[in-house]
């Protein structure tokens, strides 16, 4: 019988797919998934549909989940082009789904919840790096800070701890959109198909400053320990590949894997001229014979721009996390090669 119940919220995002397709693998657990649209890929657990902005909606759909030993938060109300992710409508989602659970699980033994990199200000300017977890708020308050102020003051006193990852740029080998391996998965698969070199289409300041990612599985383990060990309740760890890379060391590396010439970086903003390709993108589909991703679900071209628009070095330390005992790590150029091999073996690209 499995000893631990997780609920992981936000289970058909980049962080939460990967969560629940790991810890359904492992005997102690069991999973229960939450979102609001139920993925149509068939999973190995159930999915709950509910908003969690609805506050009542999470209390009729929550009330039977008397087992639930763990809340595994993945969930993100998305930012927009100009609203960096609403702290309001975060908080209530976090806030409803404890108000719900919590008075019909006893068992709860411990709530986790994932930040990122942004809790360091990796978002607004160069900011002081390697990033440790004891280093102070900056900037504005963020919905990071506000979700972690609410589950440490409302931990008090209660019987589940708490805990957080802090990953940054997350890669998975599934094709989920906020996944680098497919943003450039796709991105090169275009470019080649239109005659062009594969630029760089970030800045050239982020094509040669340090840069982190951590892949999804990894980060669903991580999480696991993080959740479990005792040595880290109640505390924030950041999560990474455990290396550091430089776009512009593994950029021939793509380029050769697609065939093409490695162009010299050309920055442009992904969210704008990648809009108008879906015609090009279903040529490529009937010209290869590929599984059909609908366009708009292949990348998130914004979080491209995200990622690639940064002309400072990334760098969180994960010693803290190697001290409590999880020393997994990743080669980061291996680790997207193989993505893109996954890819190509899904007959996703060609
Ligand atoms: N992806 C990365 O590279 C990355 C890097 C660093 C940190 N993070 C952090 O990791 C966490 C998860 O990010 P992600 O990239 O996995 O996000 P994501 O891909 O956007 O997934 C968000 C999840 O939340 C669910 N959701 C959104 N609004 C909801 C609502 N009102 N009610 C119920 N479910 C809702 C979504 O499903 P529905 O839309 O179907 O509801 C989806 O399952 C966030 O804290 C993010 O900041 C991610």
């Amino acid at each position: 019988m499995a000893r631990h119940c997780a609920l992981i919220a936000g289970v058909s995002g980049a962080v939460g797919r990967a969560l629940g397709k790991y810890l359904a693998a492992h005997e102690d657990w069991e999973v229960i998934g939450l979102a609001r649209r139920v993925p149509p890929r068939s999973l190995d657990y159930p999915v709950i549909s509910v908003d969690l902005t609805d506050a009542g909606a999470c209390r009729a759909a929550l009330g039977e989940l008397k087992n639930v030993t763990h809340v595994l938060y993945c969930a993100r109300a998305a930012h927009t082009a100009a609203v960096r992710e609403p702290i309001d409508v975060n908080l209530a989602m976090l806030r409803n789904l404890l108000d719900a659970i919590e008075p019909v699980a006893p068992g709860l033994a411990h709530v986790h919840f994932v930040q990122g990199s942004k809790v360091y200000g990796s978002d607004l300017g160069p900011y002081k790096t390697p990033a440790r977890e004891s280093d102070p708020r900056v900037g504005e308050y963020n919905w990071y800070y506000a979700q972690e102020d609410l589950i440490v003051e409302r931990s008090r006193g209660r019987r589940w701890s708490w805990s957080a990852s802090r990953p940054h740029g997350v890669c998975d080998r599934e094709p989920v959109p906020r996944s680098l391996a497919m943003v450039i998965a796709i991105y090169a698969a275009i470019s080649k198909e239109l005659g062009q070199p594969l630029h760089f289409p970030g800045t050239a300041g982020s094509f040669h400053a340090l840069y982190q990612c951590v892949d999804a599985t990894l980060l669903a383990k991580a999480i696991a320990w993080i959740s479990t060990a005792p040595a880290c309740a109640n505390q924030a760890f950041n999560v990474t590949n455990g290396d550091l890379i430089r776009w512009a060391n593994l950029w021939p590396g793509f380029a050769g894997f697609f065939g093409m010439k490695a162009g010299p970086v050309k920055t442009v903003r992904l969210s704008e001229v990648m809009t108008d390709k879906a015609p090009v993108w279903e040529r490529i589909v009937n010209k290869y014979r590929l599984k059909p991703t609908p366009y708009e679900k292949t990348a998130a071209w914004p979080y491209g721009d995200f990622n690639f628009g940064r002309d400072y070095d990334i760098m969180s330390s994960t010693l803290k996390l190697r001290q409590t005992g999880f020393r997994d790590s990743i080669d980061t150029s291996r680790m997207l090669l193989e993505h893109l091999g996954h890819f190509r073996q899904q007959r996703i690209i060609p």
